[in-house]
């Protein structure tokens, strides 16, 4: 295993060696035993990486798809596709997975400059990746400097959070980790309770690995711990970030935010959300509008390859629930911070 930093990873980049260009993933399956990278050529292994969550995290399927678009073209090109055959297989990335707007919208971006050629699209995916890796350092600062003022105590913070928000899961630092990240770099950070993010551990296995990395003391609990912890007065803030915002400021996460959100409610302490603009959706008016992506029943039916739950049982595997706006104190973005309501919070009257 690397000993680098994990702040510096690069989880998609864009390669060309001498077998022609690739995507190179950091798989993120593999860790915390293994740090390797995939080389991935053609749209349906890059399907494959983002549905089995080699590549995963908003931002950073986002850039995968960015990416992707060109994949699609060197592929196109090596076999002979025409104009209907390559808009067909951009789709299909575009839907590989369907909650993270940033997926389709990274897409979206890229695909018209498809008609100027490769030189075009690969300037398109670079800045998309550029903005979210500029975008994240922006968020990291107005995100500690927001909490040090709010929660304006002058002990170092403890903070929870919830999936995987960091280098891993963006073009590079994070949005949440990347608070997370700052608050450590100044010194203001006691702890971070990382919750491990049932079914699929991206938190006990990648946020706790990014953790480990940088020495950033750190505790990882499982995901029913986290209203306990809160209510006992053992965190001050939770920080997590989003794969949608809706216009209404309801927020697609990884599934058990909505729970942190309310005990957060109920504990008076801060629920931040940071994300860069580009999860921000505004053509979707409130969380009713989001697609949830409902994942396999073996995720939760067994462990390890191995069944956990009677043969009668079905699994019941949402990806993502959806936090009501007002149970947000703050949206951290690229721009600054938005408070909401004053830090009124309806749900305890
Ligand atoms: O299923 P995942 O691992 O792709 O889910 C990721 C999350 O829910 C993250 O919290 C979100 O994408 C923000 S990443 C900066």
């Amino acid at each position: 295993m690397s000993n680098s930093s994990s702040q510096d990873l690069r989880a998609v980049l864009w390669t060309a060696s001498a077998d022609g260009p690739a995507l190179s993933l950091i798989d993120q399956t593999a860790l915390p035993h293994a740090l390797a990278r995939v080389e991935v050529r053609t749209v349906d292994e890059l399907v494959d990486a983002i549905v089995r969550l080699v590549v995963r995290g908003a931002p950073a399927i986002g850039a995968a798809g960015a990416y992707g678009v060109a994949l699609a073209l060197v592929q196109g090109e090596r076999e002979g596709w025409n104009r209907a055959r390559l808009d067909a297989e951009v789709a299909r990335i575009r839907a590989a997975r369907p909650t993270a707007v940033n997926l389709m919208a990274s897409v979206d971006r890229v695909a018209p400059r498809v008609d100027e050629g490769l030189d075009a699209v690969l300037a398109e995916a670079h800045a998309v990746v550029d903005e979210d890796l500029k975008a994240n350092h922006a968020m990291g600062a107005y995100g500690a400097d927001w909490l040090l003022a709010r929660v304006g105590v002058d002990r170092p913070l403890r903070v929870l959070t919830h999936c995987n928000t960091g280098a891993l899961a963006t073009a590079g630092w994070g949005t949440a980790l990347g608070v997370i990240r700052e608050l450590h770099r100044r010194g203001r950070l006691e702890t971070v309770y990382a919750d491990e993010t049932r079914p699929l551990l991206q938190g006990a296995r990648l946020t706790a690995w990014e953790l480990a990395q940088e020495g950033i003391p750190h505790f990882v609990q499982a995901d029913s711990a986290a209203a306990g912890t809160i209510l006992r007065g053992e965190v001050d803030a939770a920080v997590v970030g989003a794969d949608r915002i809706a216009a209404n400021g309801d927020t697609a996460n990884k599934v058990g935010t909505v729970g942190i959100a309310l005990a957060c409610a109920y504990a008076r302490i801060p629920f931040v959300v940071a994300a860069p603009t580009t999860t921000v959706d505004l053509a979707t008016a409130s969380g009713d509008g989001i697609r949830i992506e409902l994942r396999g029943e073996d995720e939760v039916l067994s462990w390890a390859g191995v069944r956990t739950a009677p043969a009668a049982s079905r699994g019941h595997n949402p990806a993502f629930d959806v936090t009501p706006g007002e149970l947000v104190s703050a949206l951290v973005t690229e721009r600054g911070v938005r408070e909401v309501s004053a830090g009124e919070m309806p749900v305890v009257g």
